[in-house]
Formats: C-alpha cells, structure tokens, sequence
C-alpha cells in the first residue's frame, strides 16, 4: 500500500541501521569528496558557531539528501552536514542534524547520524549539548566536560543481545587533553526524555541518583558511538541553572540566548581541543602543528 511506504529507510519493519549508515556514508563521501572522516561532532546549543573555528569548510550537505536523516521539520528548517579539513590534514565531519528522542522518531533515527559518523571512518565522536545545571557555581555559559552519563530516557540504541561495556564510555584520555586545553570542571550528564524540563524534584532526584546536569540528548548518542567502537568526548554548555535549583521558572528563550552569549569562547576551546586530539590520536598523519600546509 503506497500510504505506508516509509519516507525514511529506518522506519520500514525490515531496516538494517548499519546498512543505512553505510549507504548514508557512501553518500557523503561522493558529496564532499572525502573518503574518510577522522573525527565526528554534533554540535548542540551554544556550539554551532565552532564549525568555523576547526578548519576549513571543503563541503556543505543538505542532512535531508542523506539516507536515514529527517526531513526538514514543518518549519523548513533542516540540517547540515559539513566537511572540514583541519591544519593536520585531518577531516572533521560536522552533524548540524540531531534528532532529538522526543521528537518521538525512534531511538534508530536519533542514533543514525552516530552510526554514520562512524561509517564515513570516524574514530572520535564528539557529542555537544546546551543543558541544565545542579551545581549553583555554575553560571549560564559554563562550559562542562561529561565524565559519565545516567540514561533515564527507559531506551536503548542497542537491538537484540547486543552487550557493550560502558565504563569508561567517556574517554578519559580524550577528557584529560581538553583539560590540557582549558581546565573545566566535569559532570555526570542525566538524560530525561522531554521536550518539557524537568520538575524541581526530578532534577532532586537527578542529585541524588549522582547526576550534575540535565539535557535530553547525548546520552543514547554515547551509546551507539561505542557501540560502532568510537572513542566518546561530551562536552555540554550551562545554559540555564536546573529547575528548583534557581528561584525563577525556565524558559526556552533565555537558555538560547545563553548559548549564543557564550559561543565564541566555546568555539575557541572546541577547535582547540579538536586539534589537541588530532594530533594526539595521529588523525590525518601529520602534526598538528601548522608545519604541513592543508
Ligand atoms: N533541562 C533539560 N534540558 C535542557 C535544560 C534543562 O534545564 N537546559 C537546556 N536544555
């Protein structure tokens, strides 16, 4: 019946997601003209602004011309993909393209552009996020490296009795570089579900279950890049203190501002950090050291 032909290969009953993030990788690489990507980072709120810091932009791509990614939303916003290569020769695959899990598309379409990253060749995953804070300390505009995550979305991007070992799912050599580029304090990300924030005594519990901050991303992200034998860095932005934890109530226009006012110093520390691990993990076989010419 043509009505319920999926419009996304990852929603008919049959979908392979690995042979969709294949086919999603053979696309970007005759798009941008690069084979191979080096390293992979969805860039969350706040962020966005560190593509333009890393390298130099070789391609743009329309997420919507990609097998597997969501078409544009009603709004007619939709995702980039973009190609960058770095002073090292490296090639930095930027995802502007997150679904989110309460989007309700399924945890295969929020973990597709994971799976994809780490089909174009990727070894890194960099997860970035906007989220909230349970530290008083920490002001809107606080950059915070993820030190492990407690998963609270009840989901899994893992199908079958697939069994993967999660310590150390936030790769301590990658964090120890980025302390190297800027010292940050470091947190256990809690991933709620969404879209609505959470109540004060949910961010309460968030505390006592030993969480620090607040979001509905990354998380299930995490899992799929070690899963496709990433290494994961995860980084997330305070945009606004939790709920409960400042006297006044949210609101979605504020947590945006606070990422715009703090995405020139974020995009400095990222495209610093990128190279720093760039050159540690050898990724485009020369140093990142401005020696070799792109
Ligand atoms: N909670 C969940 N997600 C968020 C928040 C928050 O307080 N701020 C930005 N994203």
């Amino acid at each position: 019946m043509a009505e319920t032909q999926p419009t996304n290969p990852l929603d008919a009953p049959d979908a392979a997601p690995a042979a969709v993030a294949r086919e999603a990788a053979a696309v970007i690489a005759d798009r941008t003209g690069v084979a191979r990507h080096d390293i992979a980072l969805t860039l969350g709120s706040g962020w966005g602004k560190a593509a333009d810091e890393i390298g130099e932009t070789i391609a743009l791509i329309d997420a919507a011309e990609v097998p597997g990614f969501s078409k544009p939303a009603l709004d007619g916003h939709s995702g980039t993909l973009r190609s960058i290569r770095l002073s090292s020769g490296a090639h930095a695959l930027i995802i502007g393209a997150r679904t989110h899990y309460y989007e309700g598309h399924g945890v295969r379409r929020v973990v597709h552009s994971v799976r994809t990253a780490a089909a174009t060749g990727a070894r890194v995953m960099v997860l970035t996020n906007g989220a909230g804070g349970l530290r008083p300390e920490w002001a809107p505009g606080t950059p915070v490296l993820i030190r492990d995550h407690i998963n609270l979305t009840a989901d899994s991007p893992l199908e079958g009795a697939t069994f993967v070992d999660l310590t150390d799912l936030y790769s301590p050599r990658l964090r120890a570089l980025v302390q190297g580029v800027e010292r940050l304090d470091e947190g256990v990300y809690v991933q709620f579900r969404g879209p609505h924030y959470e109540t004060p005594a949910e961010v309460r519990m968030a505390g006592v279950i030993g969480g620090d901050i607040v979001g509905m991303s990354t998380a299930l992200e995490a899992i799929a890049a070690r899963e496709a034998g990433m290494e994961v860095l995860g980084l997330s932005l305070i945009t606004n203190p939790a709920a409960g934890i400042s006297p006044t109530p949210l609101d979605h226009g504020e947590v945006i501002a606070a990422g715009k006012a703090a995405e020139d110093r974020l995009a400095e520390l990222l495209a610093r950090s990128v190279a720093a691990v760039a050159a540690e993990l050898g990724l485009g076989g020369a140093p990142a050291d401005g020696a070799r010419e792109a």
